[in-house]
């Protein structure tokens, strides 16, 4: 071998549950190291509410200067009981965002076999899209501000920001990625163009503007309420959905219930010329911290998406295939923390042991 890769990957495992789920995604990736030949070299940041807490730091310059230089970021979960909502999430998830430009939010939504669907009469053929979601905009920017806060005039303004460069590398992303995938190609803009008539008026011109140029590549478009009620009643209509950033957050919830809970579903903060950063797409789960009983597996399928984006779609197949296996063995009683009949390391033990 020699003369091959080793990847520097950023840990950040985070709060609540986040250094358990991560602790099985990396013993998956050690397994796969030995068995595909390839190397990893693990770097840890301590960053979160603990850290927080304890020296008031959030994202150290020092530390963003070394994140900046890294193949990929590998993070657990951010947010902290005793720390005021929004200010880890703000000042390291959503910063983290921005700074490293990761402009593009990847969240599959694929209901493996065997996996409970609250959806009546779909199955696995049924349930398998993908949401582009936009990672550095719209609501998120914190345009907009408060007057006279606390009194009976108080104003609140938050202001959804559309660059056309913002919209567009997104919408373009969307439909290279559309045309890869390579399943119906079919992309859907998810929007809100009947109210929201600046905003989605953007999205909605640069959308049909970049699709003149792949005419292989149907267009679609639905309206973001319409979307989460097809989202249940007709999921097999989706293959590719592009939208923004806070229409995103919200669908690839309910994407989340419908492939079967927070316990399985994972997503990419993708810059596609810069550094990437993969996550489990649920919480830290404070209630079930240190108990041994969260679900590692979104953890474990954000680790086979960061293999893909590195380049490794050998070892990505591989994990997919055992997460798959593992599911369809039906050792595993339910994907809920808690629930599952399995501690979370022996869940991690049997991917790594099955890769
Ligand atoms: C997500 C989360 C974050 C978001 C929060 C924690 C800031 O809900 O990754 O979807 O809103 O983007
Ligand atoms: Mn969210």
């Amino acid at each position: 071998m020699g003369s091959q890769k080793t990847y520097k990957i950023a840990v950040i495992p985070g709060d609540g549950t986040g250094p358990e789920v991560i602790r099985e995604g990396l013993k998956v990736l050690e397994a796969l190291a030995k068995s595909e030949g390839l190397s990893f070299d693990f770097m840890h940041y301590d960053l979160g509410g603990e850290r927080y807490k304890r020296t008031g730091e959030i994202l150290p310059e020092t530390a963003l200067a070394e994140l900046r230089r890294v193949d990929a970021i590998y993070l657990g979960a951010i947010g902290h009981p005793d720390v005021k909502p929004g200010i880890l999430e703000k000042g390291l998830l959503l910063r983290l965002r921005v700074e490293l430009d990761q402009y593009i939010n990847l969240r599959p939504v694929k209901l493996y076999p065997n996996v409970p669907c609250p959806l009546k009469d779909k199955g696995p053929e049924d349930i398998d899209f993908v949401v582009v979601r936009e990672n550095t905009e719209g609501l998120y920017t914190g345009a907009g501000g408060v007057l006279k806060r606390g009194t009976a005039e108080e104003v609140a303004t938050q202001e959804s920001i559309n660059t056309r460069k913002g919209v567009e590398r997104c919408i373009r992303f969307a439909f290279e990625f559309t045309r890869k995938r390579n399943k119906e190609k079919k992309l859907t803009l998810c929007g809100k163009t009947n109210v929201l008539t600046y905003a989605f008026d953007l999205w909605e011109r640069t959308f049909y503007e970049v699709a003149k140029e792949y005419p292989d590549i149907k267009t679609d478009y639905a309206h973001v309420d319409a979307t989460t009620m097809w989202m249940v009643k007709n999921p097999e209509w989706f293959d590719v959905i592009v939208t923004d950033n806070m229409f995103g957050d919200i669908i690839t919830d309910l994407g989340a219930m419908i492939q079967g809970g927070m316990g399985i579903a994972a997503g990419g903060n993708i810059n596609p010329q810069g550094v990437s950063m993969f996550e489990p797409i649920g919480g830290s789960a404070p209630k079930y911290t240190g108990q041994n009983v969260i679900n590692p597996l979104a953890a474990i399928c954000a680790a086979g998406m960061m293999l893909e984006t590195l380049g490794e779609e050998e070892a990505a197949k591989r994990l997919e295939g055992a997460v798959v296996k593992l599911l369809t063995s039906g050792k595993l009683k339910s994907l809920d923390a808690g629930k599952m009949g399995m501690t979370t390391s022996e869940v991690g033990d049997w991917i790594a042991q099955n890769v």
